[in-house]
């Protein structure tokens, strides 16, 4: 009898623990708003069918908010008179998209349950929802994150690396949110969907030594020297749409189109990881599931830290 209460109880202990990432837990709307998941996921689909490009600009989002002070849903308040806000920090103005989807999504959710989930959360499983339409791995969203009554320009500024990065640039950047090199190098794998703008480029295909030079060439006649900076080019041109492993594959053969992508092969630690993902999509596909999770954990606010916006725009 004594045992079995034992054997209970362990297995209730194994359960909650398999539910919970540090503070935040993936049931944790479940009797408050059951539908939150299911809302979100069909906003996801939607913005998707709409725009195929959306799937990448939301993924990015959540780096982008996590990075700054933690997932707390900063990176969504606007800019007013008396508040700055972090869409126009540098690595965030004309770049950062997806503002209205999460506007419908919120929208939504909180027609369904009035105040009850945060911005916070809606960008965490947004990112993860992303992921999976576009056949990309699936993970755990642990909930319960609160969203910020502040956002930080200057820190937004400076803690999202910039694509003219080197190497121990990058990987200063991610241990600073206690992220490895293996994290840092899956999560880069984001960059096998989405486009990035000329100026964000332009220094690699003209003054980098490691990069292949026919691709180099073909890339200059699109982004010129000056002028043309917001021409749109694919991370991965081949699959542009679709979470595969091709950014691996293309950093092989000098074919990164950021000079930070290329980096990440260029003859360092990096490179072993850089060949392993390149001929494994699956060890990509569970290495960058994993460290998804735990980017999704920097600093939640929990508890009674921040609060529940209304409108995720605008402290309430
Ligand atoms: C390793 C350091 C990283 C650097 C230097 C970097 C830099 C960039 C830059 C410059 C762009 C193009 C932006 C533009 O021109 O408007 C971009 C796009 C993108 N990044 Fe990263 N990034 C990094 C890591 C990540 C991570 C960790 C994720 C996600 C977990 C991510 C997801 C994306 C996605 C999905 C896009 C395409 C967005 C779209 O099409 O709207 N990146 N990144
Ligand atoms: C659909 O995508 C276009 C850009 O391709 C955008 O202008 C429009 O606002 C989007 N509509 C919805 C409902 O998201
Ligand atoms: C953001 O971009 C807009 C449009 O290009 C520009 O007018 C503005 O000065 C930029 N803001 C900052 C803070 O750089
Ligand atoms: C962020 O960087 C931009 C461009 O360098 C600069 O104009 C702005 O003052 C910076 N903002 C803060 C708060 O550091
Ligand atoms: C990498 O970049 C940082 C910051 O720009 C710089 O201080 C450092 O000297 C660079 N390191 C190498 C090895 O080039
Ligand atoms: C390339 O390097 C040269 C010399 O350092 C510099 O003057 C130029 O601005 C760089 N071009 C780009 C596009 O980064
Ligand atoms: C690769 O390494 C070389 C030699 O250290 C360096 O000059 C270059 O900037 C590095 N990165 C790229 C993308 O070329
Ligand atoms: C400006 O934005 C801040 C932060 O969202 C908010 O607290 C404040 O009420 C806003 N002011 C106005 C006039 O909307």
């Amino acid at each position: 009898m004594a045992f079995q209460n034992f054997l209970l109880l362990f297995l209730v202990a194994a359960c909650a623990f398999a539910v919970a990432y540090g503070k935040l837990s993936v049931n944790y709307y479940s009797s408050t708003c059951p539908k939150a998941l299911s809302i979100i996921q069909a906003g996801v689909a939607a913005a998707i069918k709409n725009e195929t490009r959306m799937g990448a600009s939301l993924l990015r989002m959540h780096f982008h908010d996590c990075f700054v002070n933690g997932c707390d849903g900063s990176i969504l308040l606007d800019d007013n008179a008396t508040f700055i806000g972090e869409k126009t920090a540098v690595p965030n103005n004309n770049s950062i998209r997806g503002f209205n989807v999460i506007d419908d999504i919120k929208a939504k959710v909180e027609k369904a349950c009035p105040g009850v989930v945060s911005c916070a959360d809606i960008i965490a499983l947004v990112a993860r929802d992303s992921v999976v339409h576009l056949g990309g791995p699936s993970w755990e969203v642990g909930l319960g994150r609160r969203d910020s009554l502040t956002a930080s320009r200057a820190l937004a500024n400076t803690s999202i690396p910039p694509p003219t990065s080197n190497l121990s640039a990058l990987i200063t950047s991610f241990s600073a949110q206690g992220l490895s090199l293996k994290n840092m190098v899956a999560l880069s794998g984001s960059h096998t969907i989405g486009l990035s703008r000329c100026t964000s480029f332009r220094g690699h295909i003209y003054n980098s030594s490691n990069i292949d030079p026919s691709f180099a060439k073909s890339l200059r006649q699109i982004c010129p020297r000056r002028g043309k900076d917001n021409v749109l080019e694919p991370l991965d041109r081949q699959t542009p749409t679709c979470f595969d492993n091709l950014y691996y594959k293309n950093l092989l053969q000098g074919k990164g189109l950021l000079h930070s992508d290329q980096e990440l092969f260029n003859g360092s630690s990096a490179d072993s990881l850089v060949r392993r993902y390149a001929s494994n999509p699956y060890e990509f596909f569970k290495d960058f599931a994993k460290a998804m999770v735990k980017m999704s954990n920097i600093k939640p606010l929990t508890g009674s830290q921040g609060e529940v916006r209304k409108n995720c725009r605008k402290v309430n």
